[in-house]
């Protein structure tokens, strides 16, 4: 089998590695890629957004199955693309479609569904331009802080709490009536404040049955302690402790059933991986967000945990026979950090010489902005690798990532000294 993954970052390091080692594999393309995804397969020079350029290159090389690592891709419709098109429609496009891709696509079209089909979520509205007033009176009824987001897809920017009423209603009318996030906010939904620990829950669907992935705890901030900027995401551990069985079965019965069978209901065909953005309020697990791919730095702890092989998972989603399909997980812990480039997420320097990587041979090193020059690594983006451990518990995996992480550098290198430190202990 012939495989293209789309995208260049950690998780889709993390996606080559795994397909890689697939008994299943001929040949494995990776576009755009970085220096991390060169290791596994062929680097190729194409946009993810390239869709003819895309289709091109699939007709050259006999590509007979499409992983789509970011959502935007998804979201302009590349599996439509392919559908409509008799040259490659008989190409596995493992992502979904423009309608189910809306789950993230649309924060309205995912609260109105949720709503539907009796999902737990944050009491919300939405509205426009036109409805700015009944936005300023809604805000009232909430207490604070405000979270307001962008409809459309913002780069991960589109989310908003606001800690006073005053500041909401400055940034409603920042997002409805000067284009904040351009077209993205021209509809904002506006939501009550959940207050509780998050995780991320992940299941791979044909349309009619679903596998579900371990789950996974990603650290946003920047910051030790969970503090500053929003960043990509700074490290993740896998399992989640505080996911008790209890826990899980409330999301599956909750959340996952009722997500995968109100698809059905509505004629949406996904096929693809499903993020559950979840958090726990008082062990009651609620929605706050879908997205349509899965997360990263998530990939990088739960694909290493995938001990089937993920080609088989391909081919039950591309042919609708996933419930046939056995998959397995290593019960091992596995815990990821992120090293990043001085400054980010605000701006920072690129093309610095990174060393050290070859040094470990006992966790996995994920790049996630780099660029090969002759035989040297460069730094190329704000998150640039991330060191993946195995351990009997996440503290294990942890101290082994901290352990190897201290043996790469380049100049201005960042990064979080304290993964997991709201799980540890309770997983020791
Ligand atoms: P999203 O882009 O939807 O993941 O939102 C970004 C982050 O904002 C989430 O990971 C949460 O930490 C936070 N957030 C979003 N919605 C809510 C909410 N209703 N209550 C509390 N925090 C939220
Ligand atoms: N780590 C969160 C995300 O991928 O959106």
């Amino acid at each position: 089998m012939n495989v293209l993954v789309l995208g260049s970052g950690g998780r889709e390091h993390a996606f080559a590695w795994k397909i890689a080692r697939s008994s299943q594999i001929d040949k494995l393309f990776i576009a755009p890629g970085n220096a991390g995804t060169a290791q596994e397969g062929t680097n190729v020079d194409l946009a993810v957004d390239d869709f003819d350029g895309i289709k091109a290159f699939c007709l050259a090389e006999k590509i007979d199955s499409v992983l789509v690592g970011p959502e935007v891709p998804l979201v302009l419709g590349i599996a439509d693309y392919f559908e409509a098109d008799s040259e490659i429609s008989h190409i596995a496009i493992i992502g979904p479609n423009k309608a189910a891709a809306q789950l993230e696509g649309s924060k309205d079209f995912s609260k109105r569904f949720m709503k539907k089909y009796n999902i737990p979520t944050a009491k919300y509205a939405t509205f426009t331009k036109d409805t700015i007033e009944e936005g300023y009176k809604f805000l009232e009824t909430l207490k604070p802080p405000y979270v307001l987001k962008a409809d459309g897809l913002a780069a991960g920017k589109g989310v908003l709490i606001l800690p006073t009423i005053e500041e909401a209603k400055l940034e409603l009318k920042d997002m409805l009536e000067d284009a904040k996030f351009g077209d993205a906010s021209s509809r904002v939904v506006i939501e009550e404040f959940l207050k509780g620990i998050e995780l991320s829950v992940f299941i791979v669907t044909d349309g009619q049955s679903y596998k579900k992935l371990p789950e996974a705890k990603d650290y946003k901030r920047i910051g030790e302690g969970d503090t500053g900027l929003n960043t990509g995401g700074m490290g993740a551990v896998s399992p989640v402790p505080f996911a008790t069985q209890g826990f899980m079965d409330k999301i599956e019965n909750q959340i996952i059933i009722p997500t995968v069978k109100g698809l059905k209901k509505e004629g949406i065909d996904y096929r693809g991986f499903i993020f559950f953005g979840i958090i726990n309020v008082k062990n009651d697990p609620y929605v706050i967000e879908y997205n349509c791919r899965m997360g990263d730095p998530e990939t990088e702890v739960v694909i290493p945990r995938l001990k089937s092989d993920i080609i088989e998972l391909f081919e039950g989603v591309a042919t609708q026979t996933l419930s046939e399909r056995d998959v397995e997980f290593d019960s091992r812990s596995a815990a990821t950090v992120m090293m990043v480039s001085g400054g980010y997420p605000d701006a920072y320097e690129k093309e610095k010489t990174v060393t050290g990587i070859n040094s470990i041979h006992d966790s996995l090193v994920f790049h996630s902005g780099t660029k090969k020059d002759g035989p040297t690594v460069l730094s190329a983006g704000g998150r640039v690798l991330c060191v993946t451990s195995y351990g009997k518990n996440i503290e294990k995996a942890l101290e082994l990532s901290y352990n190897n992480i201290g043996k790469i550098s380049f100049d201005k290198a960042y990064y979080r000294k304290d993964i997991g430190f709201d799980v540890v202990d309770e997983s020791k």
